[in-house]
């Protein structure tokens, strides 16, 4: 079903003269051959993670619930709300159930959930699918998510994706074999100053010791550096890698870091050309 809809969209696009978008060209096989359920094909990482197959290690017999210590910060989580409104507590204790759960969650995840807080399955099947950082499928102890939209693309995102995709050897929504690194794709992250940009969840330490961290201003040689550093048991730089924060020090260009060449951000007037002075124009008719 979803070969046949793709081999359509294929020919459509042939005669219709469209060139492919990169996500489109770029799918991997896994993502096509998982989307045969309800959809025709997957557009990015997020469909592949999201969509639901009973496997061995997610079925209705899969067990899930919470250790002692995650039930109390339920309650902690709980008593946020009014008592009334329980269910707006779902996607923290979502969030919750997912770092327990290594990084996604299982059908009964879900429903432990549902049943915590007294909602609809469904209801909590929907959020789960609706935001991209819940996921239905089986993670890497690392999730990699590199930043597709648009300033980050217009920086050189494409490049650290290729990079990592070489350097891991799986592509959009795959995991590499010894179950390390989930390799995905996420829309803007909020740190377009320093495109491009990837964001790393780290599942290895439990709820705990969950992190979710931010690495900018990267070349594809950063990208590639920081997975080393992960692989060998080191913490990578945080935030940019070639500057402080975001002060006007450079930026990426072609794939390497550029130095800035003089003041790019005014600490005085601007030098003009100026606007014609509207109010002595007026005067003067
Ligand atoms: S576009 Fe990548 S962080 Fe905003």
């Amino acid at each position: 079903m979803a070969r046949r809809a793709l081999a359509w969209y294929s020919s459509a696009v042939a005669e219709n003269g469209i060139k492919e978008s990169a996500t489109l060209s770029s799918w991997p096989s896994s993502a096509v051959a998982v989307s045969g359920v309800g959809r025709s094909y997957a557009t990015n990482s997020h469909d592949v993670f999201n969509v639901h197959r009973d496997e061995a290690h997610n079925n209705n017999d899969t067990a899930f619930d919470f250790t002692p210590d995650n039930y109390k910060r339920v309650e902690e989580i709980l008593s946020r709300y009014p008592d009334n409104w329980k269910q707006s507590a779902v996607i923290p204790v979502l969030d919750l159930a997912q770092q327990q759960n290594d990084g996604w969650l299982s059908l009964n995840a879900m429903r432990k959930v549902a049943e915590v807080l007294g909602m609809a399955e469904i209801r909590v099947f929907e959020v789960a699918t609706f935001y991209t950082m819940f996921n239905r499928s089986k993670m890497g102890k690392y999730h990699v998510m590199v930043c597709g939209t648009t300033p980050c693309m217009l920086q050189g995102a494409k490049g650290i994706y290729g990079a990592l995709k070489e350097h891991l050897g799986v592509d959009y929504g795959q995991t590499t074999s010894d179950g390390m690194f989930t390799l995905g794709e996420m829309e803007c992250m909020g740190a377009c100053v320093n495109a491009p940009m990837i964001a790393i969840a780290d599942y290895t330490h439990g709820v705990e010791g969950f992190s979710y961290t931010y690495y900018e201003d990267l070349t594809p040689q950063d990208a590639k550096q920081i997975i080393d550093d992960i692989k060998a048991g080191k913490k990578p730089k945080a935030g940019s890698q070639h500057r402080s924060k975001a002060e006007p020090a450079g930026a990426v260009a072609n794939g390497g870091w550029v130095p800035s060449q003089g003041t790019q951000t005014l600490v005085g007037p601007p030098p003009g050309p100026y606007c014609r002075n509207l109010d002595t124009e007026a005067e003067q008719q």
